[in-house]
């Protein structure tokens, strides 16, 4: 089958305004067509942003018609780069996709977000250009306003709770990335991600709960509390009625202390008193000790998004 032709856009020749706005196009009718978007908040906001960091790959039919897009982000540290690939409805089957997994790096792991009949789609795309699946990160959820009642908060002495004020900025990137050092995604968070995140309609300071230590010894370049653990909830579309346990962290040197469930606890809560009826989280199967105070707290499993990666040369 013929395959599409790819042009990549990156630092040296960036996206321009009018291919953002047709790839973005392009998500929104495979998000209508699927039931599931195909690409992730990070991946999005990096075409919204014409993001020369990354690498864009525009995938063409005949005509000029754009039929697909994938995107490839280098991996923190040694982690291999990740992308997501998405191809127009009505232009599958035609070679687009695996014109574009043949133009993506040889270690690229490929993220599917999708569900239902087009995850089973994606599986077998994957399995077709030899991908296995190699990641899988679970979408757990509970009924706000019922089902089983979850506990009261117990936040151990000396710590005070209150919510996200400006000038925590830097103290909550340095937290972040010291709790998921070892998260790939997560844990490379700048400053300037945490902005265009504030910069969004959903951002609202008061979702993102913070349990702090007033008198913690501070490093010589931060000054205010000390950010001891924090849920970072969402709401988005922000008068919509499902709320998401965003991010869950806790500093490393506060762990064990009964922290993350009691702020996990918080955000629920929060979500509840705004009248949220629902709530979502990501979690990687990986992550067995979250995935157990999840379910602790009624969340069972609602989807599951596969990463796919070649196997490595033998
Ligand atoms: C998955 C997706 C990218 C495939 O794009 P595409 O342009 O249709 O893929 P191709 O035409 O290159 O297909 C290559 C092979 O993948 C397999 N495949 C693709 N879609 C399939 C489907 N719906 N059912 C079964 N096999 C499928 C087939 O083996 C196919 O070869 P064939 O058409 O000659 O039988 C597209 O359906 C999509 O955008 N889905 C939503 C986003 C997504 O899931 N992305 C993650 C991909 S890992």
């Amino acid at each position: 089958m013929s395959r599409a032709e790819i042009e990549q856009r990156d630092r040296t020749h960036p996206l321009a305004e009018d291919e953002a706005r047709e790839v973005l196009a392009l998500a929104d009718e495979a998000e209508a067509a699927d039931g599931s978007p195909p690409l992730s908040e990070q991946f999005r906001l990096s075409v919204e942003s014409r993001d020369p960091d990354v690498t864009h790959l525009l995938a063409y039919a005949a005509g000029r018609a754009l039929a697909g897009y994938a995107q490839v982000r280098a991996g923190s540290g040694d982690e291999p780069p990740s992308a997501e690939l998405v191809v127009a409805p009505q232009l599958r089957r035609q070679g687009a996709g695996s014109g574009l997994l043949a133009a993506l790096p040889e270690d690229a792991r490929v993220w599917s977000h999708a569900t239902g009949p087009a995850a089973a789609a994606a599986e077998a795309f994957a399995r077709s250009g030899e991908l296995e699946p190699v990641r899988s990160l679970h979408v757990m959820g509970r009924s706000l306003v019922d089902g089983p009642a979850w506990p009261e908060a117990v936040v151990p002495d000396g710590y005070r709770v209150r919510h996200f004020e400006p000038g925590d900025e830097d103290e909550w990137v340095a937290v972040n990335a010291a709790a998921f050092a070892s998260h790939p995604e997560q844990g490379s968070l700048t400053r300037r991600d945490l902005e265009q995140r504030m910069a969004q309609p959903w951002w609202d300071p008061e979702g993102l709960i913070l349990v702090v230590d007033p008198d913690g010894d501070r490093p010589d370049d931060r000054t205010g509390d000390r950010i001891a653990a924090f849920h970072w909830t969402k709401v988005d579309p922000p008068g919509g009625e499902v709320g998401e346990v965003y991010v869950v962290g806790v500093s490393p040197d506060r762990q064990g202390q009964g922290l993350g469930k009691a702020v996990t606890i918080l955000g629920l809560d929060h979500l509840r008193a705004r009248g949220q009826r629902d709530v979502v989280l990501y979690v990687d199967e990986e992550n067995v000790a979250a995935v157990h105070t999840y379910a602790s707290l009624g969340f069972t499993d609602r989807e599951v998004h596969r990463q796919y990666a070649r196997p490595p040369a033998t």
